[in-house]
């Protein structure tokens, strides 16, 4: 099914409202928390609110990629997950296996290329086969960018960029003078794709959680109440009509900036929260 063709008239509404502000995020990261809580809140398993998480995931990848959105970063599984429960573990890596098999047809036929971040070879052998051949199948796409965070953890790839950059110094193939942030950056997981510009959290705890620290410098925060498997489309709208009418400064102050960069016209305001609310 062609994405595009399944957008209904109020949706488009708020898309072209959204776009019409000129600013919105390129890389949105996603820190998918809450599965349990709304788990117990139904009174059923952790899993099947992983379950139903993997639901929210498949709507949100495929309202990014209808909203224009290049990057879409989502944290799965981090280095700290393995020491969950085994049959958690297991029942998330089957999930995972489930995703990969059903989904990677319905991605490629949209223009998404996959890509992967974290210590891949950690996952079980059947999940990262499927996960490099659709790496592999989806590579020359060149609609939205979908980064799985998998077996990820921000300080493990910080060390492990030093360890092989210290070898490049090693081997003559760089100089310690230079080293620069750019450089720095290119030997982490993350090397090939720009920085997120907004960070959703759901589930309303406000921290990281060893989440893309380096990459998120200068990247705005979005915290919501909503658990994970009732975040719905028009919560990720709400998010990016948030982040447009926000004001990146850089460390810069306000008059520095190019005019480009001043606060959305209220009309515009006015037509993404009514077409937000008439839906
Ligand atoms: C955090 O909720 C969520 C996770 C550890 C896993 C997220 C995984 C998915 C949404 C499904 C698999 C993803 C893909 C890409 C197919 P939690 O379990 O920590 O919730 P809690 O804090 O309420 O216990």
């Amino acid at each position: 099914m062609n994405w595009n063709d399944e957008i209904t008239t109020g949706e488009h509404e708020i898309q072209q409202a959204l776009h019409a502000s000129g600013r919105l995020p390129q890389h949105i990261a996603i820190i998918m928390d809450g599965n349990g809580r709304w788990a117990q809140s139904q009174s059923l398993p952790r899993l099947a609110g992983h379950k139903q998480g993997v639901e929210t995931v498949r709507d949100i990848v495929k309202a990014s990629s209808q909203t224009g959105i290049k990057y879409l970063t989502l944290y799965a599984f981090s280095l700290e997950n393995w020491k969950r429960p085994q049959t958690e573990v297991r029942g998330l890596m089957k999930l995972l296996e489930h995703y990969l098999n059903k989904e990677v047809d319905e991605l490629h036929k949209n223009n998404v290329r996959i890509t992967a971040i974290g210590k891949l070879n950690a996952l079980p052998k059947n999940v990262l086969t499927l996960l490099q051949a659709a790496i592999e199948r989806t590579a020359t796409n060149d609609g939205l960018t979908l980064c799985l965070a998998l077996s990820y953890g921000a300080r493990w790839d910080i060390v492990r960029a030093t360890q092989l950059l210290a070898l490049d110094v090693r081997r003559g193939k760089l100089s310690p003078e230079d080293i620069t942030e750019e450089s720095f950056s290119s030997y982490l997981t993350t090397g090939s794709i720009p920085d997120p510009d907004l960070v959703i959290r759901t589930s309303g705890e406000l921290r990281i959680s060893n989440f893309l620290l380096w990459e998120i410098a200068y990247a705005e925060l979005y915290v919501t109440q909503k658990n994970f498997p009732e975040f719905a489309r028009t919560d990720l709208y709400e998010a990016l009509l948030s982040y447009t009418q926000r004001e990146r400064r850089f460390g810069l102050i306000s008059s520095q900036l190019d005019t480009k960069n001043n606060a959305p016209q209220s009309s515009y305001l006015k037509r993404v929260v009514d077409a937000l609310t008439n839906r």
